[in-house]
């Protein structure tokens, strides 16, 4: 089993593989970058690799960005070319297109796993929103 988290190549050759000890794993980290730079598809990588060595993922993904790691990519896809000329330059060698085990949670358990919380669980404001409520009440 891996030990480590192929996490992508480092500027500015990309020459030198970036890798997340997993024995590290459990710190905290942030994600920066400006915009487009491949935040999400960083989260997405680690969701993968710690999916790969068994530690399940929870994500909150309030745009939908993550969610295609439950399906499969395409190898007919138009950019089916450049990705697999990408994870050659990064030297992702492991590079297959592949689903993922994903439960989605909803909130209001109509599309998806629901979540089971109480009341006073929830706190004021996340339960304010949902009721859609104004600040007065
Ligand atoms: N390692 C990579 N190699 C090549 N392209 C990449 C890489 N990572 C991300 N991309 C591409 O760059 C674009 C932006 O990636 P991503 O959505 O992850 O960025 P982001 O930092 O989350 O962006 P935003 O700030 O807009 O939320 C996407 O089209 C993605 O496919
Ligand atoms: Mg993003």
């Amino acid at each position: 089993m891996s030990t480590d988290l192929f996490i992508g190549g480092g500027v500015p050759d990309y020459g030198t593989q970036q890798y997340l000890s997993l024995k590290y794993a459990n710190r905290h980290g942030l994600v920066a970058g400006a915009t487009g730079t491949g935040k999400i598809v960083t989260l997405q990588i680690m969701a993968e690799g710690f999916a790969n060595v068994g530690v399940p993922v929870f994500l909150s993904d309030v745009k939908g960005d993550l969610s295609g790691l439950a399906m499969a990519g395409d190898p007919n896809h138009k950019l089916h070319a450049p990705f697999t000329e990408r994870a050659k330059k990064i030297g992702f060698a492991d590079f297959k297109y592949e689903a993922f085990p994903v439960t989605f949670w909803d909130l209001f358990g109509e599309q998806g796993h629901p979540v089971r919380t109480t009341v006073s669980e929830m706190g004021p404001l996340l339960l304010g929103q949902l009721l859609d409520l104004s600040e007065a009440q």
